[in-house]
């Protein structure tokens, strides 16, 4: 499966019962590895966690803190994109500000976004004069 193809995939998978939007989100490793996640929602509803933030952990518990694409996808009327609290997640993991993030619909439409495009101005470790390892 590639990267579109692994996001829609995991998107069957999301726990959606409050909102009844299931949003699949996919990872491309450094090393070309794929990490899918999914939104888990929670009848205490600011539990719920977001697909993007389930791909970033299953990368993380799976050894690698960089990606080098990423893929959303939602049954959404136009390409789904990040909230804001996970664009600052994807951007904490992202290999660079030029990485792609693609988001689609179930239909098909697509349309992509950098980092940097998603969260201009970003908060950096550069910022707390930190290096990121
Ligand atoms: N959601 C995601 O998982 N990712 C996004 O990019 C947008 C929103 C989820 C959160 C919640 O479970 C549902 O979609 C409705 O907001």
């Amino acid at each position: 499966m590639d990267l579109a193809e692994t996001a829609r995939a995991v998107r069957d998978n999301a726990y959606a019962p409050y909102s009844g939007f299931k949003v699949g989100a996919a990872l491309q490793g450094a090393d070309g590895t794929l990490f899918a996640g999914c939104n888990v929602e929670n009848v205490a509803y600011p539990e719920g966690t977001c697909a993007e933030a389930g791909a970033i952990a299953a990368m993380v518990a799976a050894g690698q803190t960089r990606f080098e694409a990423a893929y959303v996808v939602a049954d959404s009327p136009t390409p789904v994109t990040p909230c804001g609290g996970c664009r600052q997640k994807l951007a904490e993991f992202a290999r660079g500000p030029d990485v792609v993030v693609t988001m689609a619909t179930i239909g098909g439409e697509e349309m992509s976004l950098t980092i940097a495009e998603l969260l201009p101005g970003a908060f950096d470790a550069a910022q707390m004069d930190i290096a990121k390892s």
